[in-house]
This record gives C-alpha cells, sequence and structure tokens, in this order.
C-alpha cells in the first residue's frame, strides 16, 4: 500500500491508516541510516530539490540526506541567494524547478498555504516542511516514530504538549496525528499562548503545568518562537521560565518513565532546563535521527513506493 495523494501538505488531510504506512516505512529505513554504508540505489535516477523561504537547521539538512541515502540527486536552493531575490513569484520558481526535472519539491514557507497553493500548480510531489504557524507534518511524524518506538504504541498514552502552542506549527501537526492515533492529548501554556478553541481538536487545555503534566507518558516541549511572538503575550522570558518551563521538579508529576520531546532548536532554560534536555528521559537526539528515516520514508513512498516493497 502506499500513499493516496501526491503531495504531504499536513497531518490533518491524511488518514490513521497512511500515517501508520509511512511509520511503518521508516522502520526498515533507519535501518540503512544505522549501516556503516549508508546508501541503497532506490530512488537512483530521482531529483529532489529543498526549497526552504525560512531558516532551518534540521528538518533541511535531513531531507538532503534521506535523498543522497537512498541514492537520489538532491538539490538546496537558498531563498536569499536565488531569484526570489529579484521578486519572483512562488509559482514561478516552482514551475522553474519541476521543468528542470525535479521529481519531489520539500519547501518551507512563512505563509500558512504556501506548499498547498505549490501542490495545486505542480505535477511533482510537494512535501510541507512548515508553513507558516500552520503545520509541520513531519515533525509530527518523526514524534510519532519516536514515541511508538519507544512506547511500542500510541493508542492510549497520556501526552502533553508545554509551551507556545498559537505559533506552533509543530503543535498542531502533532495534535492532528497523535489523537488519529488515539492518543489522549492535553496542551498546557500561557492563556495568551493558546489559541482560540484548541480543545475543538480534541484536546484537553491545562494552563498549570504540574496539573497537566499528571501522569502523562511523554512530554512534548515547544520552543518559545522569539521571531514569531507579538510583544505583551507574556511579561518576560525569565517569567515564563519561572512558571512554564520544564525542569526536574515539574516533570515529577509526569510518569517515572515519561519521555520528553522537544523538535529543537531549544532555547535552553527557557522552555526546559539543560538537565532535562540533556537527561536519562530525554529522546531529543533520537527524535533528530528519526527525521531521516521519516523523510526517507516520505521520499520513496511519494514517488511511488509502496510497504510491501519495504517488507520483501
Ligand atoms: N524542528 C525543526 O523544524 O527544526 P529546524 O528549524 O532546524 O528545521
Amino acid at each position: 500500500m502506499g500513499l493516496k495523494n501526491k503531495d504531504l501538505l499536513g497531518l490533518k488531510d491524511i488518514s490513521k491508516e497512511e500515517i501508520q504506512i509511512i511509520l511503518d516505512t521508516a522502520e526498515p529505513m533507519k535501518d540503512v541510516i544505522q549501516r556503516p554504508i549508508k546508501k541503497v540505489p532506490t530512488l537512483r535516477g530521482r531529483s529532489v530539490i529543498n526549497l526552504f523561504y525560512e531558516a532551518s537547521t534540521r528538518t533541511r539538512t535531513s531531507f538532503e540526506l534521506a535523498g543522497k541515502y537512498l541514492s537520489a540527486d538532491t538539490i538546496n536552493i537558498a531563498t536569499s541567494t536565488s531569484s526570489v531575490v529579484k521578486g519572483e513569484t512562488l509559482k514561478d520558481t516552482g514551475k522553474t524547478i519541476e521543468v528542470m526535472g525535479a521529481d519531489v519539491v520539500i519547501i518551507r514557507h512563512p505563509v500558512a498555504g504556501a506548499p498547498h497553493m505549490l501542490a495545486k500548480h505542480l505535477k511533482a510531489a510537494v512535501i510541507n516542511a512548515g508553513d507558516g504557524a500552520h503545520e509541520h507534518p513531519t515533525q509530527g511524524l518523526l514524534d510519532m516514530f519516536t514515541i511508538r518506538e519507544k512506547k511500542g504504541r500510541i493508542e492510549g498514552l497520556k501526552i502533553a504538549i508545554l509551551g507556545d502552542v498559537l505559533h506552533s506549527r509543530v503543535a498542531r501537526s502533532n495534535i492532528w496525528g497523535l489523537t488519529k492515533m488515539g492518543a489522549e492529548v492535553r496542551v498546557v501554556g500561557p492563556s495568551t499562548l493558546m489559541p482560540p478553541e484548541i480543545e475543538k481538536l480534541g484536546v484537553q487545555v491545562f494552563h498549570r503545568v504540574e496539573e497537566a503534566l499528571d501522569g502523562v507518558d511523554v512530554v512534548n516541549v515547544l520552543r518559545i518562537q522569539l521571531e514569531r511572538q507579538q510583544k505583551g503575550l507574556f511579561p518576560t522570558i525569565r517569567e515564563y521560565a519561572r512558571l512554564f518551563g520544564l525542569n526536574k521538579e515539574r516533570l515529577q508529576a509526569a510518569q517515572a518513565d515519561a519521555l520528553v520531546l522537544h523538535p529543537g532548536p531549544m532555547n535552553r532554560g527557557v522552555e526546559i532546563s539543560p538537565d532535562i534536555a540533556d537527561g536519562l528521559q530525554s529522546v531529543i537526539n533520537e527524535q533528530v535521527t528519526n527525521g531521516v528515516a521519516i523523510r526517507m520514508a516520505l521520499l520513496y513512498l511519494l514517488t511511488g513506493g509502496t510497504t510491501s516493497e519495504t517488507s520483501d
């Protein structure tokens, strides 16, 4: 079985079965990246283009490595040194890349919906690598893969998402994905950083960290997005850290074996204390490794691969 659509634009738009297919396909891909020679010929002759209008370390590099490990030709376009600075539209840039032979275009853009617009105009597969505060589906998938790998399941787990939910595309993709997979999802943060009517997405809303973390199996800590902040949403960084930062005392409310996730990049000492970020419950480095496996799975599935082929 493969995926229904030619693109991956968000976890809102895909089914539980498709999420399952992606997570299952990422397992043999993880085996590949743990070999001394990390190369298989699966995507030989295919072209993958990274088109990033915003900064990235993890997502862009892991897509590039994912393509290379599968033997695709991978190219990064830095929009700051491309014809975008001469005023070229997103549609024209996308078309230009496509007529050069791109099979997959991976786009990160500050405007919500930009990948959806591009996908309508291209025959190539489009993957959303983060659009504004809307969705970051590959982050949601790698978070779910990490949770499933460590806990053996997602269904029935209690998962808290802590922090700046309002500005977080990671939170939205996690909420869509985790609720579809049967987890009990809680969101917690200052009321000024909580989207109105977020409970309509099937989550429980908390404003005290200790209450939200009571008995949870997983805490996913969000980055405070200083670049997207309007002034005045919380008094000071120090005040935020004091009331909402994840530290040893607060983590004690969770299960003793609770996992700590963070999508990165971290503001150490703000949303997460360094001892927790580097502690035994942290799976932050595993998330990054799993991001390569998830992105390999997506490149494979969106270029026509199926789960039955990977299990042969
Ligand atoms: N988590 C994440 O999207 O990180 P980057 O911004 O480094 O890609």
